[in-house]
């Protein structure tokens, strides 16, 4: 449990069974004015539902939406990375299918114009990183999830970005000498009744073929690829170790 407390504080998040959060130090709380303006297009987005930064990955910001909820408002340095809805819709479609009982439940909104999309999730309480500590915890639900990943790769060329941009800097950040453990940052840690369940909260996947021969799908493809090379060697380096 000290691991798990060290990690939660490493990312200065701490959601606890009542609820309770802080928020990133150093990072304003309040919602960014070009995030206000987005969200403004998209007409089932309540402005009075969204609260508090969360936290950011290298894709959205995410506030505090309602009680529940987390919005996810897509962060405008990344353009041109956006997924239209219908990839984001299809990436969620498969995360259901091939891991049902680790999706975290997600609807993507967009405005009329199909111009800006935002992501309404159920918020994940109670969580840490996985790291090569907390692998043990969850040691045999991580090989399923790797297992049925496989799958998805072989049947879909697509497969989950497990790692993420802020886990690649924390591997960077190791190989380049720093104590603080690498971790993977889009599959999270939930403690339910008493026992620690693996979630998936970063619904895109990795594109795994070419698809279009356009900037973005290029792009998109490089990018992908990268990320799953980086992936395994944090696998191989971490989590493998970390079971025997
Ligand atoms: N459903 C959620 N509940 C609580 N916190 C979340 C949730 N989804 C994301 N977060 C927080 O926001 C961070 C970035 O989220 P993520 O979906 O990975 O964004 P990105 O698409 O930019 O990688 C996560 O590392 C986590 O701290
Ligand atoms: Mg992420």
């Amino acid at each position: 449990m000290d691991c798990v407390l060290a990690v939660q504080s490493k990312m200065n998040i701490f959601l606890d069974d009542n609820d309770r959060h802080t928020n990133l130090v150093g990072l304003d709380s309040l919602m960014k004015e070009n995030d206000i303006n987005y969200v403004r297009q998209i007409p089932t987005i309540d402005i009075n539902q969204i609260g508090q930064l969360i936290n950011q990955g290298v894709h959205h910001r995410v506030y505090e939406y309602g009680r529940d909820e987390v919005l996810k408002v897509p962060r405008r340095r990344f353009n041109f990375l956006y997924s239209n809805r219908s990839h984001l819709e299809a990436d969620l479609k498969l995360i259901n299918s091939y891991f049902p009982e680790l999706a975290v439940s997600t609807v993507v909104h967009s405005s009329k114009s199909h111009q800006h999309h935002c992501m309404i999730q159920e918020k994940v309480k109670v969580y840490t990183l996985i790291d090569p500590v907390s692998f043990r915890e969850v040691g045999d639900d991580f090989t399923n999830l790797l297992q049925k990943n496989k799958q998805l790769e072989i049947n879909h060329c697509c497969s989950l970005d497990l790692l993420g941009g802020q886990g690649l800097l924390s591997c960077i950040r190791y190989f380049l000498g720093h104590k603080e453990l690498p971790y993977f940052s889009n599959t999270v840690l939930v403690k339910k009744n008493g026992r620690f369940k693996l979630r998936v909260i970063d619904t895109e996947l990795l594109r795994l073929s070419l698809t279009s021969l356009t900037f973005t799908g290029i792009l998109s493809y490089v990018s992908s690829h990268c990320s799953l090379v980086a992936t395994n060697i944090c696998l191989n380096s971490f989590y493998l170790r970390a079971r025997h």
